[in-house]
């Protein structure tokens, strides 16, 4: 089916460019002094003289900060608005999964939104640790396979407040047969894609023709299961163009549709999708757009007569994106031609921030010294054979500016910033890589409150052990076999199995 066209008033329309002055280095917390580059007031030559590079960062208190910030523009709104629903932030872990990035994110009174079977171990030691409680709300998204739905099962059996998303019509029996008097759930709506790509519409979720006779047909009359939520999230983030706003008002106007039957649904999720900063001359109307999507929502529910829903969000981009930093020195200068300077890494972008090669995406790339010095524009190129493995800067992919710098007298180190979302995620942290280039270190910083700042190294530069382990080279031999029965758990090879790092 076709999604409904709406009357053209009925989307929002994009919210008019901002004329306000571009930002330069200190809107996005840098400062140069002595020739060398502070972020957030950490000097970074002095973590880099501490720790060497090639050395990841994460910077905990800017996840704290972008939570509240998101936090606050949500209840401006609803306040502008008279908007009667509240707002709640569930921070979508497979953005990042690592304990001190959870750790920050559940200071500040948020939930959580989880994609796969294993997510389920990270909520239990979350609770063993007393981080969450049974009443954080744990949304689990996502194609679920039988572990993934057995896990989730788990999980409400134990009480936990679940909120399966029902991604595939195949998924709703095993939560009917969960042993719980009652069983919230929630329906993702398959919504359609841009234009321009092979398909139209997501194969997540459930076709908007298919929602209302699903309730019908297998939630309404059931003994156990409440319909609370509907839930879309638009993959190419919440953006000010029509195609965003439209699909928000379609979205509502289900909501509506389905709550005039169904008096049990009270909440819609819009996922996540709040853009970072990949630029220094990024801008992006935060308060406006917050402000629209809460004006669309109640217009419509009003027009509907059909009380506002609450609200969930599940950001994991501007949660973490911002946190973190990632530096490399400069090993080697290579003029390939009279034209191209290549200003070699000690690390990989491929493997390291993955995100530059499959998404040809961009960080805010920054010289960490020599900053008084003349520059020249380079590429900078990573340590693998790959001839994509190199960095450009912007949609365009421009050559970078980098200090002119002596190679054989002094040290030139790099920064690519905002690098905190997805790239362990997508790289598979500490596993064996693309002409095994190892992890980095990993170091995380926090703020003592007082201005000044301390750091931990959460991980050593990964070795060579754990890439041996892992490509069989500890075990003596492997065991083959004709014999069907004896390949149960027992014979699964040891360095399959052992942790990593
Ligand atoms: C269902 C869902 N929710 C939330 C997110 C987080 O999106 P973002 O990192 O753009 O905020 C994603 C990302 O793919 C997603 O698929």
């Amino acid at each position: 089916m076709l999604v409904p066209l709406l009357p053209p008033n009925e989307a929002a329309q994009p919210l008019p460019v901002s004329t306000t002055s571009r930002p330069d280095l200190h809107s996005f917390n840098f400062t140069v002094e002595n020739d060398e580059l502070s972020w957030n007031r950490v000097p970074l030559i002095q973590l880099i003289e501490q720790h060497g590079t090639p050395l990841k960062l994460t910077y905990l208190p800017q996840i704290s900060k972008h939570i509240q910030h998101v936090k606050s523009i949500f209840a401006k709104a609803m306040a502008r608005h008279r908007f009667r629903g509240g707002h709640t932030y569930c921070y979508c872990t497979k953005t990042s999964h690592f304990r001190f990035v959870l750790d920050e994110v559940l200071k500040n009174d948020t939930h959580l939104e989880l994609s796969s079977a294993f997510d389920v171990s990270i909520v239990q030691e979350l609770y063993r640790s007393g981080k969450i409680n049974k009443s954080t709300y744990i949304i689990c998204n996502g194609y679920k396979q039988p572990q993934y739905l057995e896990r989730i099962g788990e999980l409400i059996e134990a009480e936990f407040n679940v909120v399966p998303i029902i991604d595939s019509l195949r998924e709703i029996g095993t939560y009917e047969h969960v042993h719980a008097r009652e069983v919230n759930i929630g329906i993702r709506i398959a919504t359609d894609e841009v234009q321009s790509t092979l398909f139209r519409t997501s194969r997540l979720g459930v076709r908007y023709s298919e929602v209302c006779e699903l309730y019908r047909t297998r939630i309404q009359h059931h003994p156990k299961l409440r319909l609370r939520m509907l839930h879309f999230h638009i993959n190419t983030g919440i953006q000010n163009t029509g195609y965003y706003w439209s699909e928000l008002a379609c979205f509502v106007h289900k909501y509506c549709k389905l709550r005039k039957i169904c008096p049990s649904l009270d909440s819609i999720d819009i996922g996540g999708g709040l853009p970072i900063a990949h630029s220094l001359d990024f801008t992006y109307p935060y308060d406006g757009i917050v402000d629209q999507i809460i004006e669309t929502i109640s217009k419509i529910c009003t027009r509907n007569h059909v009380a506002v829903p609450h609200l969930f969000t599940e950001f994991g981009g501007y949660t973490v994106g911002e946190s973190g930093a990632t530096i490399y020195q400069v090993i080697e200068q290579k003029q390939q031609n009279a034209k191209e300077m290549w200003y070699m890494i000690n690390g990989s972008f491929i493997t390291q921030l993955p995100d530059t090669w499959g998404k040809k995406e961009s960080f805010i790339c920054l010289p960490i010294n020599n900053w008084s010095y003349p520059r020249r524009n380079v590429l900078l190129g990573g340590l693998t054979c790959d001839a994509q493995d190199f960095y450009a800067d912007g949609p365009d992919r421009q050559h970078v500016s980098m200090p002119q710098y002596d190679e054989y007298r002094e040290d030139q180190y790099v920064g690519l910033f905002h690098t905190g979302a997805y790239q362990e995620e997508l790289s598979g942290y500490g596993g064996v890589s693309h002409c095994l280039i190892p992890a980095p270190k990993h170091v995380v910083v926090e703020s003592d409150g007082n201005g000044r700042w301390k750091s931990c190294l959460f991980a050593p530069e990964q070795g060579s052990e754990s890439m041996m382990r892992l490509l069989g080279y500890t075990e003596e031999k492997m065991m083959f076999s004709n014999d069907l029965d004896v390949l149960g758990s027992d014979c699964i090879p040891r360095h399959v199995c052992a942790p990593e790092r």
